[in-house]
């Protein structure tokens, strides 16, 4: 059977089989393809909310390149701020595979805290253990130093204007550090050792880093609610530690004016990639969070105490409906029946999710709140699987502007595509005018192939909110072969951006023959590291 597709419009499709001409709108399109094909069919904007504009505007679009190298349009340049490998306090180094990033005040002017997460590790880079070999001990315990998470200071220089490392100031939790539950056990125990997966956060009104444990299962496999071995571990680790996959999922508090870390039990266990928080009025707040793996969900944690996010309410999204789901064992009789207390509702939130009826979506990624509208946007990164390549940015209005309610609409702001010159967006981030900017994560091993082939080397692109520009996704910066930019955050000034230059080089089999020398180039192995991007086209767009 042929069927023939039309765009007809923008929110429109047209499907044509011989005489018969149906029409659809976008959404009934989907609902009627079952989801298998998804967004990546057309790549445009389907929010009215967001004017759409050709590309003739003024901005200038960075040129899709395959380079070795952080490329940037003109009028922005770029510092190494910290690299992997190097010693930020006694005896400690800066980790691997730099992810999120923060920054919240220590209290001096001029200075800084800044978290940044390690996601994973490479062995081949970090222990020289090729794929097959049997490691060491040694080889395990240097790459269990080499994931978690560093907290550092950082210090304005008044003289360049750029934000400088204060030596020795690091501090390092990693694989080996052990963190308490803030409230109940899991496994029969207190605490767990090791925080890993660390991918993206968020930060608390009480000024505390949240840090994100998302692919988890490489360390100590996963288990589903009846016990059983769902995912095997791949880095040996359990040939010398025997941790249970339970301890990992979860999202981590870290204060750092005292340096503790507690794991939150109350926001669930899943692949979290992120959890960004909305202060309310008495002190509580709202949590989003996305599992990102296809078809997982979306979820909302709303605290009952003020300044803490030890206590609370999980729910779970069904899109269609606009509806939050309670993940309260109390409240659902779904759950009363297929698990024992809500601390296995919490640890199998996947399961739990599915038996109340969760939509599943296109691998949720980052979400960021608008911080002008309290609009909430959700990044779906693709879901290859349901045909669905390129992605798209979702944005979730809560009714009548309120994050507790039960209920919400839902629609796309953005969607992937050769069209519209991205593909696969993963990390956002509002700037205080309310622009978007966003990174991407086409997969190392399909940059530069069929269907990315269009898009270069995975970027940073800027999308104005508002004016004649509105919708429009412009990319301001590419990263160096193999690698993905993640972590946008501005610095402290707010004239300034960090960024992390995540996994360069991924792809080398052979440390003679590295895919990429980024960032030192010559002979030089490849360093995930953090810049500091400064310039006067980037003053102009956050000013
Ligand atoms: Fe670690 Fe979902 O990116
Ligand atoms: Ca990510
Ligand atoms: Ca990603």
């Amino acid at each position: 059977m042929l069927i023939v597709l039309k765009l007809s419009a923008y929110n429109c499709l047209e499907a044509t089989e011989g005489e018969l001409v149906i029409t659809f709108n976008r959404r009934d399109f989907v609902t009627f393809l079952g989801g298998v094909i998804g967004h990546s069919l057309v790549g445009c904007t389907r929010d009215s909310s967001v004017k759409s504009a050709n590309y003739s505007e003024k901005l200038p679009q960075l040129e899709s390149n395959n380079l070795d190298k952080l490329s940037m349009l003109e009028g922005l340049n770029y510092e190494v701020l910290l690299e992997w490998g190097q010693p930020i306090g006694k005896d400690i180094e800066f980790g691997f595979n730099n992810d999120y990033l923060a920054v919240l005040p220590t209290g001096k002017t001029d200075e800084s805290w800044l978290w940044i997460n390690h996601e994973y590790t490479n062995p081949l880079f970090v222990s020289g253990a090729k794929r097959g070999d049997t490691k060491t001990k040694d080889q395990i315990e240097t790459e269990m130093k080499s994931v978690g998470g560093s907290l550092v200071k950082i210090k304005r220089n008044l003289k360049t204007n750029r934000w400088m490392f204060v030596p020795g100031s690091g501090r390092r939790f990693d694989a080996k550090s052990e963190i308490p539950f803030a409230k109940g056990m899991v496994k029969n125990s207190k605490t767990a050792i090791g925080t890993m997966g660390n991918c993206a956060g968020g930060y608390t009104p009480w000024r505390t880093f949240l840090t994100c444990e998302e692919n988890i299962d490489g360390y100590y496999g996963d288990v589903n609610s009846k016990g059983k071995q769902i995912d095997k571990p791949f880095l040996q680790w359990e040939n010398f530690y025997q941790y249970p996959p339970e301890h990992y999922g979860w999202v981590v508090e870290i204060n750092p004016s005292n340096g503790k870390a507690k794991k939150h039990i109350a926001l669930g266990r899943f692949a979290h990639e992120s959890c960004t928080v909305h202060p309310l009025k008495d002190g509580r707040v709202v949590a989003y969070s996305g599992d990102d793996k296809a078809d997982e969900h979306l979820y909302r944690f709303v605290s009952s105490k003020p300044n803490s996010l030890d206590e609370g309410e999980l729910f779970v999204a069904d899109i269609k409906k606009g509806k939050w789901l309670s993940l309260d064992y109390e409240k659902q009789a779904k759950l009363q029946k297929n698990f024992k207390d809500q601390i296995e509702v919490l640890t199998f939130c996947r399961e739990a999710a599915k038996i109340l009826g969760a939509t599943p979506l296109d691998r949720p990624e980052d979400i960021e709140i608008h911080p002008k509208t309290g609009d909430v946007y959700v990044a779906l990164t693709n879901n290859v699987e349901r045909m669905n390549f390129h992605g798209s940015i979702m944005k979730l209005i809560p009714e009548n502007g309120d994050h507790e309610s039960e209920n919400f609409s839902a629609s796309d702001f953005l969607v992937g595509g050769d069209g519209v010159g991205f593909s696969c967006p993963d990390n956002l981030a509002f700037d205080a005018k309310g622009n978007l900017w966003f990174t991407t994560d086409i997969s190392g091993k399909l940059i530069g192939k069929p269907p990315y082939t269009s898009f270069g080397n995975n970027g940073l692109y800027y999308v104005a909110l508002s004016g004649e520009n509105a919708g429009i996704a412009r990319k301001l910066i590419q990263g160096p072969i193999d690698s993905e930019l993640t972590g946008i955050c501005f610095t402290p000034d707010g004239t300034g951006l960090f960024l992390s230059v995540q996994h360069p080089g991924e792809l080398t089999k052979d440390l003679d023959k590295p895919t990429s020398h980024w960032p030192r180039g010559g002979s030089e192995m490849p360093r995930p590291s953090v810049v500091e991007v400064r310039g006067p086209l980037l003053e102009k767009l956050l000013s």
